[in-house]
């Protein structure tokens, strides 16, 4: 038995290839680097679906598709209660969405990622929601309803739009067998993407990054990192945005958002500091584990794009459904054209009965 199923394999798929010894994304054909920071979103997410839908637009449709979709869920935003964190109202918008296995169900579910993730995070803020301009790129609205920054900074959105393309697919992670399993009872769209983003919520997977930020304000100055690390480590602490279960060298996603952020005015001191962090802790993590690679993960830096954005630290994990969103989508229309449902076994291994013993 294999209690986390690392050598199990559950799924063909045309979508991503996480080749974790050489430290490659493949995503349909393309290498992350000839995608991230060279086509847009809407791009991608047209990529990954051509082929699992009858009515997908063109590709240079998507924008359009996208921006209509935004304004659909809008005019449904939810209440969210005030109790809940981002993630738990971002569930909230897209339970409800009606389910089904369309091209409008897929735009929807989408669409309402920025919209809800935007929503949510201002009135955690005790500010009102601000509603989608339907002309601009997905990336650039999402930044405008959920920061205020204007449609005319180019370089934010552009950031915010390769970190969409950086984390859209990957592999049978986490979040996407839950989507998958989900999927291949025929519940449909909505119901396999709430799966996706429950499974996304967890700390050891896309919940790393608000905490890579607390770690990184904790340890305060360069000269505290390696103290710091060394007294986490001791008390038996995991580091936030080091280590993967599939590679073994750097995830080529984190060099991918680092060349974002690069691009971003005044973030060289925050990258600095980040970068003596980094060091610090993966001299300290080979030090400690020898036989086991523990490298930097797409979450360290991941949350220090989203600093450099300014996007409030309780939405990161809403930021990374976003463009999640796509990846879970296109799997769950994969696993349906299968037509197969996930039911693996498990070993009884409570008191027997009477009778068996
Ligand atoms: N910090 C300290 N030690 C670590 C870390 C870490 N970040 N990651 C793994 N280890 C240690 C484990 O404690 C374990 O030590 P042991 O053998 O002495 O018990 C050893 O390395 C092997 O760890 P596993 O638990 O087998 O690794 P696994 O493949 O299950 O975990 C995971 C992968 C969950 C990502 C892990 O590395 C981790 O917890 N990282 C921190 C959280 C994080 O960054 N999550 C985001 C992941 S990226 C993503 O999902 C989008």
């Amino acid at each position: 038995m294999d209690a986390g199923l690392e050598n199990v394999v559950a799924a063909e798929t045309v979508l991503s290839d996480v080749d974790g010894a050489a430290g490659r994304l493949v995503l349909r054909g393309h290498e992350l680097n000839e995608l991230a920071g060279r086509v847009s979103f809407e791009e991608v997410v047209h990529l990954l679906w051509s082929g699992f839908f009858k009515d997908l637009p063109e590709a240079a449709g998507m924008q359009a598709a996208l921006g209509k979709a935004r304004v659909e869920v809008f005019a449904r935003l939810p209440t969210f209660p005030a109790d809940l964190g981002a993630v738990e109202a971002l569930r909230i918008g897209l339970a409800h969405i009606a389910d089904g296995d369309d091209i409008e169900v897929a735009l929807r579910l989408v669409a309402a990622g920025p919209v809800y993730t935007a929503a949510a995070a201002r009135r955690m803020q005790g500010r009102a929601p601000v509603a989608p301009d339907p002309t601009l790129s997905h990336a650039a609205d999402f930044l405008r309803m959920l920061t205020g920054i204007p449609a005319n900074a180019p370089d934010a959105a552009a950031a915010l739009d390769a970190y969409l393309v950086t984390i859209a697919d990957h592999g049978l992670n986490a979040s996407t067998f839950a989507a998958r399993v989900v999927a291949s009872t025929q519940a449909g769209l909505a119901s396999a993407t709430i799966a996706g983003l429950s499974a996304l919520k967890g700390p050891l997977h896309g919940g790393a990054p608000g905490p890579v930020l607390d770690m990184i304000d904790a340890i305060g100055t360069p000269a505290n990192a390696e103290p710091w690390i060394d007294a986490a480590l001791t008390s038996g602490d995991r580091l936030m945005g080091f280590g993967h279960r599939v590679y073994r060298v750097r995830d080529p996603r984190a060099d991918a958002l680092k060349a974002a952020i690069v691009k971003l005015p005044k973030t060289t001191g925050r990258l600095a500091f980040a970068e003596a962090i980094e060091s610090a802790a993966l001299n300290k993590l080979a030090a400690r584990h020898p036989t086991r690679k523990l490298e930097t993960n797409v979450e360290f830096y991941t949350a220090l794009l989203l600093e450099a954005l300014q996007i409030p630290r309780a939405a990161f994990t809403c930021v990374f459904a976003c463009g999640r969103l796509a990846g879970w989508i296109a799997h769950a229309r994969e696993q349906l054209a299968t037509g197969r449902l996930v039911r693996p076994q498990s070993v009884y291994v409570g008191p027997r009965t009477r009778a068996a013993a």
